[in-house]
């Protein structure tokens, strides 16, 4: 079967679709014959060998997926799925943990159900550890995830009884564009940065408030000012470097940065004087950790497919390229100049 294989560590150059041999299940796992794959920016460290846990090359990469169950472990065969997987996605079948597949809704195409996995898992799971996701069940009548004790100090929007706030960066991307849908739907005042007015227009027409050009304009310096200096309850930090410290400083009393990446290449650097000065904290958020406990993931899937039976959610496609052209879609990443989820079309 044809795939899209690394066969060393050295980046873009280091991909070619080749033939390999089809996958071989484990216990557990479906087999899927692959029509879509989802481009995500931990593909592009994946090449360099920035992503942790990348085996050693040649390997098969892609992280998502969405096609059609061969031989599935119910007798599930012909159902379309849409799945996250840590790698081997982008081939014509691919082998896929059946907990971590889930039917695509009957209105969306291939290439929707391929930008879903990642981006709104994460970015829900970031509304979750923001404190800013419903209340169980029992105390508001919607599904939910129950907030554990560590939880904490995170906002609480049934109890503060005002507005929250988050600041969203790289807004125009990914799980960016699926944060501005999510916080629509869940009543967050809403403050994104991006390197171009052009994607920030369009984010807008999604939900954004508040869109800031960061090659213009000093965010810290906006959100204080907008903010009226009081600053926002959580930053959806994914930059790593100075900003880990400076998106502390754009927080609010108990507001949390929630650290989900490091695109900038470098290490997080705290600033602990900010973090003193309002009780604020900087807390982690990893989707390949999250995934594999079924009391997240389940509560989770549950809001959002409410969402997405009552048509509120629409994963944002800004390219396509066929399989033999992903370096292409890679390549976007790599400058920053895509918009909402690249895809890339495997059948
Ligand atoms: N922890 C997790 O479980 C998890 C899950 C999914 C994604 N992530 C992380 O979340 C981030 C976004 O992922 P994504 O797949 O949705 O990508 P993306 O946001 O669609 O693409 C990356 C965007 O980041 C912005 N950017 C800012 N500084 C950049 C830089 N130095 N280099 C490249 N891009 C830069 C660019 O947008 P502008 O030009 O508009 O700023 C670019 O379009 C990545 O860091 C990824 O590793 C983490």
């Amino acid at each position: 079967m044809k795939a899209l294989v690394l066969s060393r560590l050295s980046g873009l150059d280091a991909l070619a679709v080749q033939n390999v041999p089809e996958p071989t299940l484990k216990a557990g796992q479906t087999l899927v014959r692959v029509r879509a794959g989802g481009l995500n920016f931990a593909d592009l460290m994946t090449t360099m060998g920035g992503y942790p846990g990348t085996p050693a090359p040649p390997l098969v990469v892609g992280r998502e997926f969405a096609g059609v169950e061969i031989s599935g472990v119910n007798d599930t065969s012909g159902r379309r799925v849409m799945g996250y997987a840590q790698w081997a996605a982008f081939a014509e079948k691919t082998a896929a943990y059946s907990n971590m597949v889930w039917t695509i809704p009957d209105h969306w195409t291939d290439e929707q159900a391929a930008a879903f996995p990642v981006n709104y898992f994460t970015a829900y799971l970031g509304y979750w550890q923001a404190g800013m996701t419903p209340q169980p069940a029992s105390e508001s009548g919607a599904p939910s995830l129950s907030r554990s004790s560590r939880q904490g100090g995170a906002f609480d929007s049934a109890k503060s009884g005002r507005t929250p706030r988050v600041l969203i960066h790289a807004v125009a991307g990914g799980v960016g564009t699926a944060a501005v849908q999510i916080g629509q739907l869940l009543g967050v005042d809403m403050y994104g940065t991006s390197s171009s007015d052009e994607k920030l227009a369009r984010v807008k027409e999604l939900g954004l408030h508040h869109g800031i050009n960061y090659k213009q304009h000093d965010y810290e310096e906006v959100v204080k000012n907008l903010t009226h200096g009081e600053g926002v309850d959580a930053v959806f930090e994914m930059l790593g470097g100075e900003h880990t410290a400076k998106s502390t400083r754009c927080l609010r009393d108990f507001g949390r940065v929630i650290q989900y990446g490091t695109a900038t290449g470098k290490s997080p650097k705290l600033d602990l004087r900010a973090m003193y000065a309002k009780s604020a904290s900087v807390q982690g958020l990893w989707l390949t950790y999250l995934s594999q406990k079924r009391e997240i993931m389940e509560p989770a899937w549950q809001q959002l497919s409410e969402w997405i039976r009552q048509g509120k959610l629409t994963p944002q496609i800004g390219q396509v390229f066929p399989l033999d052209r992903a370096v292409e879609g890679y390549k976007l990443l790599e400058l920053g100049k895509n918009y909402g989820k690249v895809v890339l079309q495997i059948e």
